[in-house]
């Protein structure tokens, strides 16, 4: 504890000392000034545990030094205690609007001056252990919730691994429509927590395919229509694999598992949304996933030229893409180019 004691009569200073000497255990800082100013100064430079301030002083007043020392530290509940002479009423009305916690009256009478001081450091003493548990506590949960986090990814990737297994799609392909979708994200001017889910998210989108049997997800060629009407239901088993969770990501990948095939026109599947009806996470992923998937290879196509397949989502935008979601990717074209160097198919 560090206690202040502020007072232009050196008399009363030493006197006020000694008392409070008497009342702390050894070890306890006290710090005495007949000037008001080089006690507003160590109050600036240091943390008091009680201040005991004069009122009548010269250059600087009781009320003054209170009001100063509660403008610096708003939030701070340092304990003041004021003394005054008996007649001051108005004073002490004063200094107790300033924010003074208590006072005394001159002259000092040690029946009164004890009780006050010690139960001022014991209200101090409890609001620092008060304080020193919060910041414990916020430690422990910013520590926990970050293992929580680290956690919910480790899971993630296991389930994204899992899904690569069967997948013809590389990791790769994951990691750069992942990338192009945050950067959608971010050129739009989502906030920061928006983009980093969905980088997160984004790979998850196709983890319905573990459900697509084998002779359809790996067919060398072109699907017919039958086997296509079963190679969609991957956007609703994806759906059925990650809906229902209390974390936000994985809230986030469901919707963008159901809704990476819906088109702006209304003519995608599952559900045949239009327009801003279509999560705005499921437009921003078919963009990212529908460039990568033209300009990769898959067992039944070759990967198309960059200019291609620029040219499919200028040709989309309005009618498969949302336009937003289009420009947001052509003007980040040199971002776009970066990544795809990044995070090359492994041979
Ligand atoms: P995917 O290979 O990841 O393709 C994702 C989306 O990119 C496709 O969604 C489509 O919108 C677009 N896309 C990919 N390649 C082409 C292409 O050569 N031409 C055009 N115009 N668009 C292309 P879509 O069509 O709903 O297909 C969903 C998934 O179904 C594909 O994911 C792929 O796994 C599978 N698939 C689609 N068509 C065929 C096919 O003819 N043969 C085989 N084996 N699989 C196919
Ligand atoms: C952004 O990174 O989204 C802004 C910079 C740019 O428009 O290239
Ligand atoms: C390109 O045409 O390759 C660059 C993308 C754009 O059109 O802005
Ligand atoms: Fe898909
Ligand atoms: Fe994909």
């Amino acid at each position: 504890m560090a206690i202040v004691i502020v007072d232009d009569t050196p008399i009363n200073l030493t006197l006020i000392q000694a008392l409070v000497r008497k009342l702390t255990p050894a070890g306890t800082e006290i710090h005495a000034f007949v000037s008001p100013v080089e006690g507003l100064q160590w109050c600036g430079e240091n943390e008091p545990d009680l201040i005991i301030v004069d009122y009548m002083m010269p250059d600087i007043n009781g009320i003054e030094f209170i009001e100063t020392i509660r403008r610096r530290h708003p939030a701070d509940a340092v304990p003041i205690l004021m003394v005054t002479a008996a007649h001051e009423k108005e004073v002490r009305y004063q200094s107790l609007s300033a924010g003074a916690n208590d006072f005394l009256t001159k002259p000092i009478d040690r029946h009164e001056f004890d009780p006050r001081v010690r139960t001022m450091l014991a209200l101090r003493d409890s609001h620092k252990r008060m304080r020193s548990w919060n910041d414990d506590l916020r430690d422990a949960v910013i520590h926990k919730t970050a293992e929580i986090v680290a956690r919910e990814r480790e899971t993630v990737t296991r389930l994204a691994r899992a899904a690569e297994y069967r997948d013809p799609e590389t990791g790769a392909h994951i990691v750069r429509m992942a990338h192009y979708s945050e950067l959608i994200a971010r050129h739009m001017g989502l906030d920061a927590e928006y983009c980093e889910r969905l980088l997160s998210a984004a790979p998850m989108h196709d983890v319905g395919k573990v459900g697509t049997p084998d002779h359809i997800l790996l067919k060398p060629g072109r699907l017919t229509d039958e086997e296509m009407v079963i190679m969609r239901r991957h956007a609703t088993i994806g759906h059925d694999i990650l809906s229902g969770s209390s974390s936000p990501m994985i809230q986030m990948a469901a919707e963008i598992a159901l809704n990476h095939h819906e088109k702006f026109d209304g003519s995608g599947y599952p559900a045949g949304l239009a327009g801003e009806a279509i999560p705005l996470c499921g437009r921003i992923v078919a963009v990212a996933d529908v460039f990568d998937a033209l300009t990769s290879s898959r067992p039944y196509k070759l990967a198309w030229e960059l200019e291609r397949a620029v040219s499919f989502l200028k040709d989309g935008r309005g009618s498969h893409f949302d336009p937003v979601c289009v420009d947001a990717f052509l003007e980040r074209w040199p971002a776009v180019l970066t990544i795809r160097e990044r995070y090359q198919d492994q041979e």
